[in-house]
């Protein structure tokens, strides 16, 4: 549980401070915490330089019995990753430490570059709260247990001029954490019918719409590409449609997430230490559908938007009854594609979501989320997304929303004469390149023949999806990116 905490600073009782220590200023303003960090700076190993912790105990005119410190760097460097890795690396330690508890004092500055007061509370309480989350469902033994309560250390004032933040950033981490356990469960546990019905149990604890079409449905409205990419799993596939509807709205906006299972690439298996992590091919389905979980539990949307989530929800398995490279399929819309590579699948499952969502609901905007191509991982790497959009102001916002989350994405371009590598000589167009490079644009100029004038944009999160190793405020496994980026997004625009 994450709160303020307002106490006097000699009438504190906690089980462990935390002070932030920079290199180069003193943060602090309360008499008994400059002079400890000045004890701890008198140590030989400690500097305040970033990453560097030290403890002390028994501190004069300080009641609490350990005092960690924390190295942050430079001030002049601090940004509110800094603050989120920060609070996230305690949090981790403080777990290792079988602790229940601890109150963070905040760096007291009025601003610190950029940021201001409510930046710097939200960024400590987001990488503290972020770093609380554990992953261990499959461990028999239990090792760790999150903190009980995190607190941070504000005035009076402050506590009453925030004080919607702490439930504000916990609802948004619990958004996150949730992608991060669906995105982290083994495929054996998330086939389409499991993770529909995981995500159906978390929407019907708000007031979202939620709509599912299963199997016969999908074949009586002529899901032509999400069929062709189900046909060769033992499961059958699923259309999820989750909706925030507002009485006054003007806009409408829909998110589609890629939500494969398992990609074992079909027919054109994948080769083995690219099957390793496939089971977080459902990334951008998980942030959809916990983004709008999220939104509707915090009433974030202003009255005027429309919220729909469109989730194709598939297995790609190889077997006699799977599609074959050289098939011809008739999509949602009408138009045929010739499947060149059955692990093109991505792809297929968003055109006919995206096709539905056009005819079904007219958006203003329609923003799609997928982990599409290992060639937006070479380009960007494991921590950017790509972003591709027909929009500059829409690619903007999208980009700066990322900025603040630190969910960082790259623009690529969208060149009109690259779609002529879609071209097939037997169908209307072809789901893979005739050239090797440039996979990540290709993929999503595939995409954009399908989503006709609509203002649009899609987000390659194949890299940032999930983290072999776990970083300074996510486990290893999903990380949940892009739910946060779009909580911001969606009350900016
Ligand atoms: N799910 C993969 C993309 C992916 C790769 C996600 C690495 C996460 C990490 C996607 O379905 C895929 O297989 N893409 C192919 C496309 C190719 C066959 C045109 C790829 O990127 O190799
Ligand atoms: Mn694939
Ligand atoms: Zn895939």
């Amino acid at each position: 549980m994450l709160r303020f905490n307002s106490v006097d600073f000699d009438r504190l009782t906690t089980e462990t401070l935390v002070i932030p220590v920079c290199e180069d200023k003193n943060i602090h303003t309360i008499q008994a915490l400059s002079s400890a960090v000045k004890q701890a700076k008198s140590l030989k190993e400690f500097n305040g330089k970033k990453d560097e912790i030290t403890i002390l105990y028994n501190l004069p005119g300080i009641k609490v019995g350990r005092v960690i410190f924390s190295g942050i760097g430079k001030f002049e460097q601090i940004d509110s990753d800094t603050l989120r890795s920060f609070a996230g690396k305690i949090v981790k330690e403080c777990i290792k430490k079988n602790l229940l508890e601890i109150l963070i004092v905040p760096p007291n500055a009025e601003k610190i570059g950029e940021m201001e007061t409510q930046k710097i509370l939200e960024s400590i309480m987001e990488g503290a709260c972020l770093g609380n989350h554990i992953f261990d469902k499959y461990k028999t033994e239990k090792k760790d247990s999150p903190l009980e309560r995190i607190e941070v250390l504000v005035t009076p004032e402050t506590g009453k001029k925030y004080s919607g933040l702490p439930g504000r950033v916990e609802t948004i981490c619990s958004g996150t954490i949730l992608a991060r356990e669906w995105i982290s469960t083994p495929s054996n546990d998330k086939r389409p019918e499991n993770f529909t019905k995981s995500i159906e149990t978390e929407a019907k604890k708000t007031n979202l719409t939620i709509k599912i079409m299963d199997e016969n449905e999908l074949k009586q409205e002529k899901f032509g590409a999400i069929l062709a990419v189900a046909a060769g799993s033992n499961s059958s596939p699923r259309l999820i449609v989750l909706q925030h509807k507002n009485e006054n709205a003007d806009k409408t906006v829909v998110l589609v997430g890629k939500g494969i299972t398992f990609d074992s690439g079909g027919i054109n298996l994948k080769p083995s230490d690219s099957l390793a992590d496939m089971k977080m091919d459902m990334s951008g389905a998980a942030a959809v559908a916990a983004t709008l979980i999220t939104t509707a539990k915090l009433k974030l949307l202003k009255s005027k938007t429309n919220l729909i989530g469109v989730i194709p929800v598939v297995e790609n398995m190889p077997s006699g009854n799977a599609s074959r490279p050289g098939d011809i399929i008739k999509t949602y819309n009408g138009k045929t594609v010739e499947i060149g590579n059955t692990d093109a699948e991505g792809r297929l499952i968003l055109i006919d979501a995206i096709s539905y969502s056009l005819k079904q609901f007219k958006p203003d905007i329609l923003i799609d989320m997928a982990t599409l191509t290992g060639a937006c991982v070479i380009g960007l790497g494991e921590k950017i997304a790509g972003i591709f959009s027909s929009d500059d102001k829409l690619a903007e916002s999208i980009i700066k929303s990322g900025e603040k989350t630190h969910e960082r994405c790259w623009r690529l371009p969208l060149p009109e004469d690259y779609k002529e590598l879609l071209k097939s000589e037997f169908a209307d167009i072809h789901n893979m390149s005739s050239s090797r490079w440039g996979g990540a644009i290709t993929a999503a100029l595939f995409l954009s023949e399908f989503v006709e004038q609509t203002k649009w944009a899609h987000i390659d999160i194949a890299g940032p999806a999930y983290t072999k190793k776990e970083t300074a405020y996510s486990t290893a496994g999903g990380t949940g990116f892009g739910v946060r980026l779009f909580c911001d997004l969606l009350e900016n625009i």
